[in-house]
């Protein structure tokens, strides 16, 4: 991997959330955020296309669940390389290798500016880990440097907020027991950045690739099941603390108030709550590119 100096490390306050309370709570909800996220990494592998003993990297890896899958898809004759930047979890993805005896092997760098050995590479993946970049025109600008000429690029990223009932939902039901929740900055850094299919056009387009399609994903998803309304409710409540806008909105508030909202969470979503559990729109675009070939 090159060497960086201080003045060229960028995205330093997601490196230091990764690092802190957010990659904890993936990481001690690994299991349960696997669960939701599940048919979003099988769309994303899908898309990629991965053959046995293709070379990929998984950008954004986190815990590593889309590293292990496409490392038993290109077998031990390729190779699946999960890069993050949290140790954390990344530790968490390298215990799930071990325990597996998987062949995925990841490695703690900020994908933006690193140059990882091992390539070029077939094919990079990614679910949910390519939205953070600081300067994303720059960070794919590196990414497709590491694929070889035809190489395949295949994420999963979020439409808008608004189209996201499963996280609108709880977060609107939860804000009269919370103060103001600040609107989130269009295009910064974050899940929503994505949500403008211009805009990810424009990046990839900028960036080198070619042959780049935006479909969106439509999926009603099972935020949680239960035996009655009320438990299905309550498993949805904790599965909106994990991850999204209502885990964020709680951070740092005082315990009265967190009890608040989660009481109003707990109604709306038992409210809502079918003989199948919460379940609710979740709107994402799969989006494919490719290097050309010279
Ligand atoms: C929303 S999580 C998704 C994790 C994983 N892909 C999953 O689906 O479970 C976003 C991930 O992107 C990682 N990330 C953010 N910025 C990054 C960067 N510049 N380079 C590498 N990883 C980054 C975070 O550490 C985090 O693990």
């Amino acid at each position: 991997m090159t060497e960086t100096t201080d003045s060229q490390r960028p995205n330093q306050q997601q490196v230091q959330d990764w690092n802190g309370a957010l990659g904890e709570r993936w990481t001690t909800n690994q299991d349960s955020l696997d669960a939701l996220l599940q048919p979003y990494g099988d769309a994303t592998l899908m898309a990629a296309r991965l053959q046995p003993g293709e070379r990929v990297i998984d950008i954004g890896c986190g815990c590593g669940a889309t590293t292990l899958a496409a490392a038993a898809t290109v077998g031990r004759g390729g190779a699946a390389l999960g890069v993050d930047v949290s140790a954390i979890m990344l530790e968490r993805a390298r215990e799930r290798a071990h325990n597996t005896a998987n062949p995925a092997r990841f490695a703690e760098a900020d994908a933006s500016i690193a140059m990882l050995e091992g390539g070029p590479f077939d094919a990079m993946i990614s679910r949910f880990g390519v939205m953070f970049f600081e300067h994303p025109t720059a960070a794919f600008s590196n990414l497709i440097k590491m694929l070889r000429p035809g190489g395949r690029l295949a994420f999963v990223c979020w439409r808008a907020m608004a189209e996201n009932i499963w996280m609108t939902l709880p977060l609107d039901a939860a804000r009269p027991a919370l103060p103001p929740v600040a609107p989130s900055i269009p295009d910064a850094p974050g899940p929503f950045a994505f949500a403008r299919r211009e805009r990810v056009a424009n990046i990839l387009a900028d960036a080198g690739f070619s042959e780049i399609e935006i479909t969106p994903q439509d999926v009603m998803m099972t935020l949680a099941a239960g035996a009655s309304p009320a438990e299905a409710a309550a498993l949805a409540v904790t599965r909106s603390v994990q991850m999204g806008p209502l885990a964020a909105a709680l951070r740092d508030q005082p315990a009265e108030a967190r009890t608040a909202a989660l009481a109003l969470v707990q109604a709306k979503l038992e409210s809502v709550a079918t003989p199948s559990g919460v379940v609710l729109p979740a709107a994402t675009w799969i989006v494919t590119a490719r290097k050309a070939t010279p």
